[in-house]
């Protein structure tokens, strides 16, 4: 198999742990990135992880002639891990074309391109936000795709049938959708991790900068859901584990026989944690104590989602190996790196 793999948005929170462990599969990724949400540092950062030169283009995916001529200057192309996209919940009810035209509309640039190359795998960025709120818990990758409570969760959705009907064209296109639940945590290294700009949206960066005094304190959002403590449940996973479950799925794009095949994968640890569960753990892993208070739900929250996993464990081979502790340990030390560093951000 031919090790050549382009990460879009690979200077960004996944893609980045996608590069280092594309490397340490034996791939050589090649990062496409506009830092629109991203920071050149990190492709430093992660030449001293692996310790190897890592070639990047400051390329948008919507710029089609931009993005051809990366595919025409590096030849054999094995596949594409398109992770460039816009991600806040909220900013996507405020700004919802910027949304649709940079989330769907680069991905109908990127089969173009890749048709016009011949490049045939594709592993693809999907989000638990399809679920919606979730019929039956674990959610499996058949469950009801419901309406999408944000135009970002609706862009996720959207892309989805663009690879389904796209594929079912019969296009030379093998694409995997990998659904997402809640990424957290950072590199063991500390050198790379989650970098929101300005006020964090997730939970996690939320936490952490309020532990070192960025922020006074956390907010929880509602304590009176239907779930044991009143507080939603997730499926955090270790970004780590999420990069890997990325390597799994190129290769099993690239085994497929058949010139056109298109499937869906559930990626998370299979377990849910409640808000209150994390904030217990985050005191443990961080040995501080946060400080927090209850305010009212947030608009779009589903009360609880979490995947069932067993699928990805069959067919990409893959599960995860780190702890709820490791991820807010992780998450903790890269918080406290980036309060050393001057990186300008
Ligand atoms: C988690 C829980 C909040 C902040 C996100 C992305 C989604 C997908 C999965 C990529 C919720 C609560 C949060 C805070 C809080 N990612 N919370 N106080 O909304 O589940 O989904 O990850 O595809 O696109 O939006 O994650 O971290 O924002 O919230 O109480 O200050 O933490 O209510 O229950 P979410 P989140």
């Amino acid at each position: 198999m031919d090790n050549r793999i382009l990460v879009t948005g690979g200077a960004g929170f996944i893609g980045s742990h996608t590069v280092v462990e594309l490397i340490e599969a034996g791939f050589e990724p090649i990062i496409i990135d506009n830092f629109s949400n991203s920071y050149p540092f990190i492709i430093s950062n992660l030449e001293k992880i692996t310790g190897k030169k890592i070639k990047y283009y400051e390329v948008d995916c919507n710029d089609q002639p931009a993005l051809e001529k990366v595919f025409e200057k590096e030849e054999n192309i094995n596949g594409v891990i398109h992770f460039a996209a816009f991600k806040a919940v909220g900013e996507s009810v405020e700004q919802p074309l910027k949304y649709y035209r940079n989330n769907v509309a680069s991905v109908i640039t990127l089969l173009e391109v890749m048709a016009k190359y011949n490049v045939e795998n594709l592993v693809f960025s999907s989000s638990c936000t399809v679920y919606g709120e979730p019929d039956e818990l674990p959610v499996m990758e058949d469950s009801l795709v419901k309406l999408a409570n944000s135009p970002y969760g609706n862009t996720k959705q959207v892309c989805e049938e663009i690879l389904k009907d796209y594929v079912s064209s019969n296009a030379l296109l093998k694409a995997i959708a990998l659904r997402y639940f809640n990424p957290i945590g950072a590199h063991p290294s500390s050198l790379i991790g989650e970098l929101p700009i300005g006020k964090p949206n997730n939970l996690i960066p939320f936490i952490t900068q309020t532990a070192i005094g960025i922020r006074s304190e956390l907010t929880v959002f509602g304590d009176n859901y239907e779930t044991p403590d009143g507080s939603c449940i997730r499926d955090y996973i270790h970004v780590v584990d999420l990069a890997k479950a990325h390597v799994k799925a190129i290769i099993y794009a690239n085994k497929q026989e058949t010139r056109s095949f298109y499937d869906i994968f559930n990626v998370g640890t299979g377990q849910g944690n409640s808000v209150f569960e994390i904030i217990k753990a985050f005191n443990e892993a961080s040995g501080t104590t946060l400080n927090y208070k209850i305010g009212p739900k947030r608009d779009g929250d589903v009360t609880q989602v979490y995947g069932d996993v067993s699928k990805s464990l069959k067919l990409l081979e893959w599960k995860t190996e780190k702890s709820l502790l490791d991820s807010l340990r992780d998450a903790w030390n890269w918080q406290k790196h980036l309060e050393k560093q001057n990186y300008g951000i």
